[in-house]
């Protein structure tokens, strides 16, 4: 049976952590544990939160903080599916929830471009972590050709109303965006 139960106890210990006043760097290390614990078990996401779509990926908004100082959001990348070179401006957890996923990290040079600083694959139960302290600009892709991927985001504001940047990784020149959410509706946490 399956039941949103680990999202809220996840939603309930990420609002105590942060109200806990704890800075960048512990929120990074015991959200990742969170986040760790929320993706350990692919058992609670509601179906419509894990629709693909044929040409995007989806970004499904699970949850926002009242004071916008964290969101929640589902990613579900269809085969093929890759976002563009970007930052976030706010620190950001990410957990494997189904699938495999593929990052590559990026990080400016004295010319102002963007170069590789790394390549990494996670699949399900894996959690990394991004900001402009650690490193906040990357590419995330489905390293699956056959079937979607689904990751779990945390993000330290919300994200979806964040102005921020696509970056051309050869020139350096940035595009500002604002990534919005697919969905009008968020989970019954209380279900
Ligand atoms: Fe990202």
């Amino acid at each position: 049976m399956s039941t949103v139960a680990p999202l809220r106890e996840f939603v309930v210990a990420l609002t105590d952590l942060i109200e806990s006043g704890a800075d960048e760097a512990r929120i990074l290390k015991d959200g990742r544990e969170l986040v760790g614990k929320l993706v350990a078990k692919d058992d609670w996401l509601p179906d419509a939160f894990a629709q693909p779509h044929p040409q995007y990926y989806q970004q499904y908004l699970l949850y926002a903080d009242p004071r916008e100082r964290f969101s929640v959001v589902s990613f579900v990348w269809g085969p093929g599916q890759k976002t563009p070179v970007h930052d976030h401006t706010v620190w950001g957890i990410v957990g494997v929830l189904r699938g495999e996923e593929r990052e590559v990290t990026y990080r400016k040079t004295a010319a102002g471009a963007y170069e590789q600083s790394g390549n990494g694959v996670l699949g399900a139960g894996g959690v990394t972590a991004v900001s402009p302290t650690i490193g906040d600009v990357h590419t995330v892709e489905n390293a699956l050709t056959d079937r979607a991927s689904i990751s779990i985001h945390v993000y330290g504001g919300n994200i979806g109303r964040i102005s921020r940047h696509v970056f051309d990784a050869a020139t350096g020149e940035a595009k500002p965006f604002v990534s919005g959410y697919v969905s009008d509706v968020v989970p019954n946490l209380w279900s």
